[in-house]
Protein backbone atom coordinates (compact mmCIF):
# COMPACT_ATOMS: atom_id res chain seq x y z
CA UNK A 1 0.00 0.00 0.00
CA UNK A 2 2.45 3.01 1.15
CA UNK A 3 5.02 2.67 -1.68
CA UNK A 4 2.09 3.23 -4.27
CA UNK A 5 0.49 5.99 -2.21
CA UNK A 6 3.47 7.63 -1.94
CA UNK A 7 4.02 7.43 -5.59
CA UNK A 8 0.80 8.69 -5.73
CA UNK A 9 0.59 11.48 -3.89
CA UNK A 10 4.08 12.60 -5.24
CA UNK A 11 2.54 12.09 -8.69
CA UNK A 12 -1.04 13.90 -7.52
CA UNK A 13 1.32 16.95 -5.94
CA UNK A 14 3.06 17.16 -9.46
CA UNK A 15 1.51 20.22 -10.77
CA UNK A 16 1.83 22.09 -7.71
CA UNK A 17 5.70 22.10 -7.46
CA UNK A 18 8.04 23.56 -6.03
CA UNK A 19 6.09 23.60 -2.72
CA UNK A 20 7.66 23.52 0.47
CA UNK A 21 6.49 20.85 3.40
CA UNK A 22 3.77 23.08 4.91
CA UNK A 23 2.32 23.40 1.50
CA UNK A 24 2.67 19.72 0.38
CA UNK A 25 0.87 18.97 3.46
CA UNK A 26 -2.16 21.45 3.08
CA UNK A 27 -2.60 20.43 -0.38
CA UNK A 28 -2.58 16.44 1.18
CA UNK A 29 -5.33 18.04 3.47
CA UNK A 30 -7.32 19.63 0.38
CA UNK A 31 -6.85 17.47 -2.49
CA UNK A 32 -9.76 15.20 -3.35
CA UNK A 33 -7.75 13.16 -6.02
CA UNK A 34 -5.56 12.71 -2.94
CA UNK A 35 -8.32 11.20 -1.02
CA UNK A 36 -10.27 9.02 -2.95
CA UNK A 37 -6.39 7.66 -4.37
CA UNK A 38 -5.82 6.87 -0.18
CA UNK A 39 -8.87 4.89 0.46
CA UNK A 40 -8.63 3.17 -2.79
CA UNK A 41 -5.16 2.01 -1.85
CA UNK A 42 -6.61 1.23 2.29
CA UNK A 43 -9.17 -0.87 0.17
CA UNK A 44 -6.57 -3.00 -2.21
CA UNK A 45 -4.60 -3.19 2.18
CA UNK A 46 -7.39 -4.47 3.76
CA UNK A 47 -7.92 -7.20 0.70
CA UNK A 48 -4.68 -7.78 0.97
CA UNK A 49 -4.50 -8.43 4.38
CA UNK A 50 -8.02 -10.26 4.80
CA UNK A 51 -9.33 -7.39 6.98
CA UNK A 52 -13.11 -7.23 5.49
CA UNK A 53 -13.05 -4.34 2.75
CA UNK A 54 -16.46 -3.08 3.31
CA UNK A 55 -15.44 -0.23 5.50
CA UNK A 56 -13.07 1.41 2.80
CA UNK A 57 -15.63 0.65 0.07
CA UNK A 58 -18.46 2.19 1.82
CA UNK A 59 -16.56 5.45 2.40
CA UNK A 60 -15.20 5.28 -1.46
CA UNK A 61 -18.90 4.95 -2.43
CA UNK A 62 -20.42 7.59 0.34
CA UNK A 63 -18.07 9.86 -0.17
CA UNK A 64 -17.19 9.77 -4.53
CA UNK A 65 -19.49 7.36 -5.91
CA UNK A 66 -16.26 4.88 -6.61
CA UNK A 67 -16.40 1.58 -6.79
CA UNK A 68 -13.18 -0.27 -7.38
CA UNK A 69 -12.93 -3.88 -7.44
CA UNK A 70 -10.45 -5.62 -4.77
CA UNK A 71 -9.77 -7.64 -7.87
CA UNK A 72 -8.53 -4.98 -9.77
CA UNK A 73 -4.94 -4.02 -9.95
CA UNK A 74 -4.26 -0.47 -10.43
CA UNK A 75 0.12 0.63 -10.64
CA UNK A 76 1.42 3.64 -8.91
CA UNK A 77 1.01 7.23 -9.87
CA UNK A 78 -2.50 6.83 -9.99
CA UNK A 79 -4.11 10.96 -10.30
CA UNK A 80 -8.01 10.99 -10.27
CA UNK A 81 -8.64 14.94 -11.26
CA UNK A 82 -12.30 14.88 -10.33
CA UNK A 83 -12.75 11.93 -8.35
CA UNK A 84 -16.17 10.76 -8.50
CA UNK A 85 -18.62 8.10 -10.74
CA UNK A 86 -15.73 5.51 -11.48
CA UNK A 87 -16.45 2.45 -11.63
CA UNK A 88 -12.99 -0.23 -12.23
CA UNK A 89 -14.45 -4.11 -12.76
CA UNK A 90 -12.57 -7.05 -11.43
CA UNK A 91 -9.81 -8.14 -13.53
CA UNK A 92 -9.26 -4.74 -14.82
CA UNK A 93 -5.65 -3.83 -15.02
CA UNK A 94 -4.24 0.14 -14.72
CA UNK A 95 -0.77 0.76 -15.01
CA UNK A 96 1.18 3.07 -13.63
CA UNK A 97 0.84 7.04 -14.11
CA UNK A 98 -2.47 6.88 -15.61
CA UNK A 99 -4.92 10.19 -15.11
CA UNK A 100 -8.77 8.58 -15.15
CA UNK A 101 -11.06 11.57 -14.69
CA UNK A 102 -14.59 11.51 -13.43
CA UNK A 103 -16.99 9.11 -13.95
CA UNK A 104 -14.96 6.88 -16.45
CA UNK A 105 -15.70 2.93 -16.43
CA UNK A 106 -13.97 0.11 -17.27
CA UNK A 107 -16.34 -2.56 -17.29
CA UNK A 108 -17.08 -6.23 -17.88
CA UNK A 109 -18.76 -7.48 -21.50
CA UNK A 110 -21.79 -9.47 -20.39
CA UNK A 111 -20.83 -12.61 -19.17
CA UNK A 112 -17.10 -11.98 -19.50
CA UNK A 113 -14.65 -12.56 -16.48
CA UNK A 114 -11.54 -10.16 -17.36
CA UNK A 115 -11.69 -6.63 -17.63
CA UNK A 116 -10.30 -3.53 -19.48
CA UNK A 117 -6.13 -3.07 -19.17
CA UNK A 118 -4.93 0.12 -19.65
CA UNK A 119 -1.29 0.61 -19.85
CA UNK A 120 0.90 3.16 -18.47
CA UNK A 121 0.37 6.93 -18.19
CA UNK A 122 -3.11 6.68 -19.69
CA UNK A 123 -5.05 9.25 -20.22
CA UNK A 124 -8.90 8.93 -19.60
CA UNK A 125 -11.10 11.75 -20.11
CA UNK A 126 -14.69 12.68 -18.40
CA UNK A 127 -16.91 10.15 -18.74
CA UNK A 128 -14.50 7.81 -20.76
CA UNK A 129 -15.34 3.76 -20.76
CA UNK A 130 -13.50 0.79 -21.97
CA UNK A 131 -15.72 -2.56 -22.08
CA UNK A 132 -14.51 -6.11 -21.87
CA UNK A 133 -11.46 -7.60 -22.26
CA UNK A 134 -9.64 -4.45 -24.37
CA UNK A 135 -6.13 -3.04 -23.72
CA UNK A 136 -5.21 0.55 -24.42
CA UNK A 137 -1.52 0.91 -24.77
CA UNK A 138 0.66 2.93 -22.71
CA UNK A 139 0.31 6.89 -23.49
CA UNK A 140 -3.38 6.52 -24.77
CA UNK A 141 -5.77 9.41 -24.39
CA UNK A 142 -9.30 8.49 -24.69
CA UNK A 143 -11.62 11.62 -24.95
CA UNK A 144 -14.40 12.45 -23.31
CA UNK A 145 -17.59 10.49 -23.21
CA UNK A 146 -15.85 7.86 -26.05
CA UNK A 147 -16.16 3.92 -25.32
CA UNK A 148 -13.56 1.71 -26.39
CA UNK A 149 -14.69 -1.67 -28.01
CA UNK A 150 -11.28 -2.95 -29.64
CA UNK A 151 -7.31 -2.41 -28.45
CA UNK A 152 -6.40 0.85 -28.31
CA UNK A 153 -2.62 1.13 -29.83
CA UNK A 154 0.13 3.03 -27.67
CA UNK A 155 0.14 6.53 -28.18
CA UNK A 156 -3.19 6.78 -29.59
CA UNK A 157 -5.56 9.38 -29.51
CA UNK A 158 -8.99 7.45 -29.62
CA UNK A 159 -12.72 9.35 -29.87
CA UNK A 160 -16.21 9.01 -30.40
CA UNK A 161 -18.45 5.65 -29.84
CA UNK A 162 -16.97 3.41 -29.98
CA UNK A 163 -13.68 4.92 -30.32
CA UNK A 164 -12.13 5.44 -33.18
CA UNK A 165 -8.47 6.59 -33.54
CA UNK A 166 -7.77 10.28 -34.25
CA UNK A 167 -4.21 10.38 -33.60
CA UNK A 168 -1.34 7.75 -33.68
CA UNK A 169 0.99 9.97 -32.40
CA UNK A 170 -0.18 12.13 -29.49
CA UNK A 171 1.68 14.63 -27.61
CA UNK A 172 1.65 12.75 -24.32
CA UNK A 173 3.77 10.27 -25.21
CA UNK A 174 6.13 13.01 -25.43
CA UNK A 175 5.27 13.73 -21.70
CA UNK A 176 7.75 13.36 -18.94
CA UNK A 177 7.24 10.48 -16.89
C1 LIG B 1 -9.44 13.53 -27.15
C2 LIG B 1 -8.98 14.97 -27.19
C3 LIG B 1 -7.67 15.10 -26.41
C4 LIG B 1 -8.77 15.32 -28.67
O1 LIG B 1 -8.24 16.60 -28.76
P1 LIG B 1 -7.55 17.07 -30.17
O2 LIG B 1 -6.44 16.12 -30.49
O3 LIG B 1 -7.26 18.51 -29.99
O4 LIG B 1 -8.66 16.78 -31.22
P2 LIG B 1 -9.64 17.83 -31.94
O5 LIG B 1 -10.34 18.66 -30.92
O6 LIG B 1 -8.85 18.52 -32.99
O7 LIG B 1 -10.70 16.88 -32.61
C5 LIG B 1 -10.38 16.00 -33.69
C6 LIG B 1 -11.65 15.32 -34.14
O8 LIG B 1 -12.13 14.47 -33.07
C7 LIG B 1 -13.46 14.88 -32.68
N1 LIG B 1 -13.51 14.74 -31.23
C8 LIG B 1 -12.67 15.28 -30.30
N2 LIG B 1 -13.01 14.86 -29.07
C9 LIG B 1 -14.07 14.05 -29.22
C10 LIG B 1 -14.87 13.32 -28.31
N3 LIG B 1 -14.60 13.32 -26.99
N4 LIG B 1 -15.87 12.56 -28.79
C11 LIG B 1 -16.13 12.53 -30.12
N5 LIG B 1 -15.40 13.20 -31.05
C12 LIG B 1 -14.40 13.96 -30.59
C13 LIG B 1 -13.57 16.32 -33.12
O9 LIG B 1 -14.92 16.65 -33.33
C14 LIG B 1 -12.79 16.28 -34.41
O10 LIG B 1 -13.59 15.67 -35.41
P3 LIG B 1 -13.48 16.12 -36.96
O11 LIG B 1 -12.05 15.85 -37.38
O12 LIG B 1 -14.47 15.25 -37.64
O13 LIG B 1 -13.81 17.57 -36.96
C15 LIG B 1 -10.02 15.91 -26.55
O14 LIG B 1 -11.13 16.04 -27.38
C16 LIG B 1 -10.49 15.41 -25.19
O15 LIG B 1 -11.47 14.71 -25.10
N6 LIG B 1 -9.76 15.79 -24.13
C17 LIG B 1 -10.04 15.36 -22.78
C18 LIG B 1 -10.59 16.52 -22.00
C19 LIG B 1 -10.88 16.11 -20.58
O16 LIG B 1 -11.29 15.04 -20.24
N7 LIG B 1 -10.59 17.01 -19.72
C20 LIG B 1 -10.78 16.78 -18.33
C21 LIG B 1 -10.49 18.05 -17.62
S1 LIG B 1 -11.92 18.68 -16.87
Amino acid sequence: MFPNLKADIRRNLRDYLPAGPLKRAALCLSLNSIHAVALIRFQFWCAQHHVPTIFAAKLLFWFFKIEVSKLATIGPGLRLPHPMGLIIAPHSSIGPDCDLYADVRLVLAHGAKKGPTLGAHVFMGDGAKAVGAVTIGDHAIIGVSSVVTKDIPPNATAVGIPARIISEQNLRCNEAP
